[in-house]
Formats: structure tokens, C-alpha cells, sequence
């Protein structure tokens, strides 16, 4: 037998698994569908302060054998929608429920994060600086000094362990000049890394013209694609923050790729285009997949080789 159950903002997981914020979660009837498959718990996609239809179509388009290229937008059903479904949630269901904020502006992520506190509910909050979709809105994460100022104004109004989600970065100075504004916040229990590959451009070769419609075809790449850059954030993350949990995401089409990131230091792995493509049963395939990958290694429980990827 494998274990597969960890735990994140102090709270257990059942399995390490769940959707990454955006797939199969924007409505109520897509937050079933992971309700009853075999996640270790749910995300609801990220939330504005206000309703949002997002980006105009096409605005998803799957890339065979790579993975995928999005400019949705945030369309999202505005916070007080995941709010009344967090106040419905049944808490004595075993997945926990993340809740995705992502204000267009401070502002609204402190009106966003106040209505959560206000409702003193046991959803974990994970605060998204890293849309790369929004035309005019730059990536937080990437703007060191405004993240840091973000944090200030959030993690004392949020009080309980929360976590953000965060661009990739590229270099090593940006790693060790993010993680040291990480490791200020106590409450900031964990980070999830990667969002998207902002701002790639894919082009089709018989049309000659760009396959995603908004921003003239610039958008996040996802998928297998970016994997070694998901595997080399989680990494450098576990390395820099002692103290907090890092959620792996990006790349993950089975067992293998999410033992990776284990190996790479992730305490959760969240799926996005696989999830997409081949639907919430996806996620009993890649836990069977993931304990057949342990039970071959003599690998019982998630601890026994997470963070230990060697070196040469
Ligand atoms: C989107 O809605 O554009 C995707 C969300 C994100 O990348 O954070």
C-alpha cells in the first residue's frame, strides 16, 4: 500500500491531487463533478470582485503532444458566488475546499479577502499574482516591490495560513529575491508554482495565423511543455522556504510526472490541462499510476522521497 495523503495550511489531504485554479471549477456543477471524482480536494477558479466573461474566443486551444495555450481572461462568476458556495460547503466532506482570489487590484483583493474573514469559514484561501491574461494588468509576482506590498496589507488581514500562486520565474536572483519577501509572512503557508508560462504565441503553419484570439494570440502555455520549468520553481522553492509547503503544478499527464514533483519538494500536485483534455476521472488513473510508481520504489508514504531528488 501507498500513502498518498498529505496536508497543506495545516489541513489533510486524503491524496495529493486537485484541479489547478480555472479548470472544471468555475460553476457549482463543475465543483461536483471534483466533488465526486477521486481528487484529495478542490480549487474554485479564481475569483474578481466583480463578474467576468473574460476574453473573447478562441481562447483555449489544446496543442497535441505539447500541451496547451490560454487567454481566458478570468471569466468568473464574481467572489460572492465562491463565497456562498464556501459557505455551503460541507466541511465534514474529507477534500478540503480552496478558495482562488484574484483581485484586478489590491483593493479588491483586500474587499475580496475581508468578506472571506468576515465569514470565518475553514476554506483555505490561495491568492493568485500571476494571471498573464488580463489586458493592461501585469503579473504581480513579477513586480517584486508591489508583491511585497501586497503581502503587507494581505497576510495580517488573513490572519490563518493562506497561500499565493505564482508565475514562474527564470533566474536564479528572482528566486532568492522572492523567497526572501516569502519567508517575512508567518501566515504564508505555502506557495503553488507555476501558473502558466505567460505570453507565448502559437502559430499555425498551414493559416499562418495565430491560434487564440485574444491579446493577437498571446497566452499562457500549460502542459507538458512546461514541466521542467514547474519541476526547477518547485524546486527552488523548497530549497528557499523552509517553513511553507510548495503545491507543484504544470506538466502532469500521469503518475510519473507527479512523482517528479514530489521528488522535487511539492507537498500537492494540481492539474490543469490534463484535466481539461481528459476529465475529473482522470484523477483515479494518476493516483493508481503515482502508488504502482511508490509500491516499485518501495516508497509507503509521500515523506519518504519528497524534496529528495539527488544531484550530481
Ligand atoms: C485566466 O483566466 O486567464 C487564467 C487564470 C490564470 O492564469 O491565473
Amino acid at each position: 500500500m501507498a500513502d498518498l495523503s498529505t496536508s497543506i495550511a495545516g489541513v489533510k489531504l486524503p491524496n495529493l491531487f486537485f484541479n489547478a485554479s480555472g479548470v472544471c471549477c468555475q460553476h457549482e456543477e463543475e465543483l461536483k463533478t471534483l466533488l465526486d471524482s477521486e481528487s484529495g480536494s478542490l480549487i474554485t477558479k479564481s475569483a474578481t470582485y466583480e463578474k467576468r466573461l473574460g476574453n473573447p474566443s478562441p481562447r483555449y486551444v489544446p496543442l497535441p503532444g505539447l500541451g496547451s495555450i490560454n487567454s481566458m481572461g478570468l471569466p468568473n462568476e464574481g467572489y460572492e458566488y465562491y463565497l456562498e458556495y464556501a459557505k455551503k460547503y460541507d466541511y465534514t466532506h474529507e477534500k478540503p475546499l480552496f478558495i482562488s482570489l484574484s483581485g484586478l487590484c489590491l483593493e479588491d483583493n483586500v474587499k475580496m479577502v475581508e468578506a472571506f474573514v468576515t465569514a470565518d469559514l475553514p476554506c483555505i484561501l490561495e491568492v493568485n499574482f500571476s494571471c498573464p491574461n488580463v489586458p493592461g494588468k501585469p503579473q504581480l509576482g513579477y513586480d517584486l516591490e508591489a508583491m511585497e506590498n501586497a503581502l503587507n496589507v494581505l497576510a495580517p488581514l488573513i490572519k490563518k495560513p493562506f497561500g499565493i500562486k505564482l508565475p514562474p520565474y527564470f533566474d536564479i536572483a528572482h528566486f532568492d529575491a522572492a523567497a526572501a519577501i516569502f519567508n517575512k509572512f508567518d501566515n504564508l503557508s505555502f506557495v503553488t508554482c507555476i501558473n502558466s508560462v505567460g505570453n507565448g504565441l502559437a502559430i499555425d503553419f498551414e493559416t499562418e495565423t495565430a491560434l487564440i484570439k485574444p491579446k493577437d494570440g498571446f497566452g499562457g502555455l500549460g502542459g507538458t511543455m512546461v514541466l521542467h520549468t514547474a519541476l526547477a520553481n518547485v524546486n527552488a522553492f523548497y530549497r528557499r522556504l523552509p517553513n511553507k509547503k510548495v503545491i507543484g503544478v504544470g506538466g502532469v499527464t500521469s503518475g510519473k510526472e507527479a512523482f517528479l514533483h514530489v521528488l522535487a519538494g511539492a507537498s500537492a500536485v494540481q492539474i490543469g490541462t490534463q484535466l481539461k483534455e481528459e476529465g475529473p476521472q482522470m484523477f483515479s488513473r494518476i493516483k493508481k499510476e503515482l502508488e504502482d510508481i511508490m509500491i516499485a520504489k518501495g516508497y509507503k508514504s509521500l515523506d519518504d522521497f519528497r524534496g529528495k531528488v539527488k544531484t550530481l
